[in-house]
Parts: structure tokens; sequence; C-alpha cells
């Protein structure tokens, strides 16, 4: 039968898994879940068709209604495609220093793009969400705490894992957490029929809220009272906010967690542009740091261990981020060389 879909909602995942050759090292099998085949390029377009389809179910989402969330891009993206296909107006409102490209994309499809400044950090642009929704009666996703978050993962990202690894073994499953979603809707999903597979999480040196064992502060719901003391600003948009998400505070309290790794970011950068160079996948940053993680736990792994990365979203969303800092625009030396070294179709010497 011929592959055709009923709409682009039917594309959200069943993402491939995909040997990592050049990179790992001899004696292990490292496996990466490549979400940038998600239809708008990342893992968030998961949690944006389930949180909104969750919300159709029970009703909280009255057809026409605007759809609001507070987003570092992803899941802004996502939402603004669902929201697209099914005729919701969208608000996003997001802090000033994740990437132009994010929210011009968010705008391209048809999303409001609200900019919160930067000094109130994500606990701005959750704040501005909140009160924009109860002022005019906007539905709130609340994606930090929704758990049609964490159960869209354990019925799609979770059920992949086991159906790709039912043939063989899996050893450690190594992800990164923004909400938490993936984390908790795939760790409960392994720790309870691959019990096997070590779960490890990886979060930013720069910001090691888990590994400071510090509790976070929260309202009555969930959603988070004040930043966490442990954070400071880092470079893996999209990772660690500066809260601990209660999705992801539910995961390590369920005790599931082998190991929490702390990536440093040099290396998450380090990483992507290896991924890209070496085995020709191109991913963001946090898929560089996730990477960082695997290496660490390839190298401590028993020979013919299995280890699957999450590789969250794709490289194109970076372009203006210090991933691309030093890529050229221009020729370089070695570019005009070639260039020079056959007598057709030379540019004229810069001016
Ligand atoms: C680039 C990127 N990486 C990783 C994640 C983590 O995903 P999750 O929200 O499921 O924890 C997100 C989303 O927060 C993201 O945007």
């Amino acid at each position: 039968m011929g592959r055709r879909f009923a709409n682009i909602l039917e594309t959200v995942g069943n993402t491939p898994v995909v040997r990592i050759n050049r990179l790992a090292p001899d004696g292990v099998n490292l496996f990466v879940k490549v979400e940038a085949f998600n239809p708008l390029g990342s893992v968030k377009d998961r949690l944006a068709l389930g949180v909104i389809e969750a919300a159709e179910k029970d009703g909280s989402l009255k057809p026409g209604q605007t759809v609001i969330e507070a987003t570092s891009g992803n899941t802004g993206i996502g939402l603004a495609m669902v929201c697209a296909a099914k005729g919701y107006p969208l608000v996003v409102t997001m802090a000033e220093p994740f990437s132009v490209e994010r929210r011009r994309l968010m705008r391209f499809l048809g999303a409001k793009v609200i900019i919160t400044p930067a000094a109130l950090r994500g606990m701005g642009m959750v704040t501005k969400a909140n009160e924009l929704a109860a002022t005019h009666g906007w539905f709130l996703t609340r994606q930090f705490e929704n758990e049609a978050n964490a159960d869209m993962h354990s019925r799609t990202t979770a059920r992949e894992i086991v159906e790709d690894f039912r043939d063989t073994k899996l050893d450690y499953w190594v992800t990164g957490y923004g909400t938490g979603g993936t984390l908790k809707g795939v760790a409960r999903v392994l720790a309870k029929e691959m019990p096997n597979t070590k779960i490890v999480v990886c979060e930013p040196a720069d910001a090691s809220m888990l590994s400071s064992g510090e509790g976070q502060q929260r309202n009555p719901d969930g959603s988070p009272a004040a930043g966490h003391p442990a954070f400071k600003p880092h470079p893996m948009q999209g990772w660690a906010p500066d809260f601990i998400p209660k999705l992801t505070a539910d995961a390590v309290d369920s005790g599931v967690l082998h190991k929490i790794l702390r990536i440093a970011g040099p290396d998450a950068l380090r990483c992507s542009k290896d991924l890209a160079l070496k085995e020709g996948i191109f991913v963001g940053i946090t898929a560089g740091a996730t990477l960082a993680g695997a290496l660490q736990v390839c190298a401590d792994a028993p020979k013919g261990a299995n280890i699957l990365a999450m590789l969250p979203d794709t490289g194109e969303r970076y372009l203006s981020t210090p991933l691309f800092a030093d890529v050229p625009a221009d020729m370089t030396e070695e570019e005009l060389a070639i260039s020079r070294s056959t007598p057709t179709a030379q540019m004229p010497p810069p001016t």
C-alpha cells in the first residue's frame, strides 16, 4: 500500500534509530534517535500534538479557542504546526535570548510571538503566558506540568524504542531534559518493560540543578514559584530552564534514574559539529550535549553494550547561535586557493 497521510500531524513520531559509526569507540554499539525527522524538526512536535489532542478530548480546549504557551522555541514551532493544521489561533511567549529564526518560523506558521526581557529568564516568559491566559481566557498548554506531554512520550517515543530494540537488548538510554516530558514518559515504560536498561540523564554543567540535590519551590499547581539557585545561563537552548519542571522532578523522584551527567557547553558544541562532520547527522546543541553524555557512557560501558541517545532537533534552528559562530559566509583562504586553481569564474578581489 502507498504511504499516504490524511494530514501532516499523522507524520509526527516514528523517528529513525541510526548507528553512530565513526564517533563511537570500538567494542560498544552507539545509536541515536533522530527527532529532527519530525515534520517541524524536533521532539516537541510530539508534545504539541499530545497536549492539544488531550485537551480536545477532555473539553478543556474549545473549537476556535486561542492557545498560548511559554516556549524557548521548539514547542512553539510544534504548536504552530498543530494549531495551523487544526485551526486554532496561537500566541507564544518567548525570552529574548532565544534564536531569532525560531521567532520568525513561528510567525511564518501564523503564531503571534510575544518577547519577554532576557533579565527575567525562563520565569519571565512563563509568568507572562499565565497572565495573558487568565486575562483573555486562552488555553494554556502548560508544557512543564502537563501530564499529556509525558503520556504522549509513553505512547509514542517509548513504544518506538521498545520495538526497535525488541530483537536485542538496550543497556543504556541517554537523554536530557527541557520539560522532562521525554524523560518521564519514556523512563516509566522502560523501567517496566526493559528493566535492564539503565536510564542516564544529562544536564548542563552550568545549570546542574538535578545534581545539586536542592529541591524546587513550587506553586500548588506544580509550576515553579521561583528560579532554582543552581541555575546559570548555558548554551543548550531547550534544556534546563531556570527551574526544575514538575515532569522532570517526577522522573527523578520515581527512582528509576541510573545516573545524572553534567555536560560542559563546549563539549555540546563540539559533539554537534562532530555529528555533522563525521556522521553526516545535522542536529542542534542539545543533541550534541546528549551525544557528549552518551560518549561518557560508552567509555564505562561493558563490551558489546547497546546505547541509545536522543537527538532532540535539527541543526537548522541554530544558524544565528554560537554553533555556527566559526562558520564563515565568505570564502576562506583555502576555498580561494581552490577557486584560483582554474582560470574561469573567479570572484573579483574584495574592494
Ligand atoms: C532543543 C531541545 N532539546 C531537548 C529538549 C527536551 O525535551 P523535553 O521537553 O521532552 O524534556 C527540548 C525541549 O524542551 C528542546 O527544545
